[in-house]
């Protein structure tokens, strides 16, 4: 079930929008007429995910950039751009992750995943704000709940996220005379991801017993996060800027946390 928006002729890209979460972003907004572009790492994905949205109908643009890598991030925007305009909204979701006690994390453990959620972000807002519609453009950066709520196993994502969340606030700072607007979605575990297979749900009673623990007792879905994008995208959201905003069933007020510390601490073995 999605809301209805006309974004007709309105530039779109997601960055890491090729699969999962991103990807159901990327989906949502070329029902609703956008010209979307999508860049991720790997070609298979990019290829992937341009048939699928040229098929339901879309104008898109698919391109293969590694958010860490400045200059290819920059020549995304470029080459995007010269295709379908400038950006009316902006979405920055590539990320990485994994399951380690910090006691066991690799220096390069940590810092790849600091590295594709945190620096890349950066890249990419930065490589951006040259291509921003002004006024207007939406910017949207896709977090997690441990970049406040901390969670055992998850000090390189957490401390990455966090980080991604204050790079929310203070570009909202700084891009606001520019009528630009900066937001953080916070999706909890949304079913069928690689992050909530990863992170969360390694056995059916552990998945069971997290769900109970989500106030709203239910994970959520693609749909849930993808209206809230296109809703912060849209000139409803005209006043919204430097939010954090939870998309989760009420599971980061804390109930959640223990069920997926235990899930985790069992895949671990
Ligand atoms: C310990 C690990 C590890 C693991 C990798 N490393 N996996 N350490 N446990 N399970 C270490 C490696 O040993 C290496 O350190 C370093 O991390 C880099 O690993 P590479 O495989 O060389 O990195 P790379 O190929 O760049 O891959 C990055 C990646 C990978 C993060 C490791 O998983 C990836 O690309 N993931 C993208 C997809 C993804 O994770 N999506 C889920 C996002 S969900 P050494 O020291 O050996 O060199 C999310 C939030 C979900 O973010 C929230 C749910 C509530
Ligand atoms: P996913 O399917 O693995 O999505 C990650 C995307 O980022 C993929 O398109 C991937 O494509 C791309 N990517 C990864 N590394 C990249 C890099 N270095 N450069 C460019 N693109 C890169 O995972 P997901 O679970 O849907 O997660 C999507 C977002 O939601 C992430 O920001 C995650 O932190 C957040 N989140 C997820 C959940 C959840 O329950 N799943 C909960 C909270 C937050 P390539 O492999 O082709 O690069």
């Amino acid at each position: 079930m999605q809301i209805d928006l006309d974004y007709t002729g309105r530039h779109v890209v997601v960055f890491g929008g090729t699969t999962g979460i991103n990807f159901g972003i990327a989906q949502a907004f070329a029902r609703q007429r956008a010209r979307v572009t999508v860049a991720s790492r790997k070609q298979d994905n990019v290829d992937a995910a341009v048939a699928s949205l040229r098929e339901a109908g879309a104008e898109v643009h698919g391109v293969v950039a590694d958010v860490r890598d400045f200059e290819a991030v920059g020549a995304a925007f470029v080459q995007s751009v010269a295709r379908f305009g400038p950006v009316d909204v902006l979405v920055s979701g590539a990320a990485g992750n994994f399951l380690c006690a910090a006691e066991a994390m690799s220096s390069n453990g940590f810092k790849v995943v600091v590295d594709i959620d945190l620096v890349g972000s950066f890249h990419v807002l930065r490589q951006a704000h040259a291509h921003l519609r002004k006024p207007g453009a939406s910017v949207i950066q896709i977090t997690a709940p441990q970049s406040f709520v901390p969670m055992r196993y998850q000090a390189h994502a957490g401390a990455a996220k966090a980080g991604v969340d204050q790079l929310t606030r203070t570009l909202a700072l700084e891009w606001g005379r520019e009528g630009i607007r900066v937001n953080s979605i916070s999706p909890g575990p949304i079913d069928g991801t690689e992050g909530f297979r990863k992170l969360m749900a390694p056995t059916a009673e552990d998945r069971a017993f997290a769900q109970e623990q989500v106030p709203l007792r239910r994970f959520g879905s693609l749909d849930d996060i993808a209206n809230l994008a296109l809703f912060l995208g849209s000139p409803y959201a005209g006043y919204i800027s430097g939010a954090l905003i939870p998309c989760d069933g009420g599971g980061a007020l804390e109930s959640v946390k223990p069920a997926l510390e235990a899930a985790g601490r069992r895949a671990l073995g």
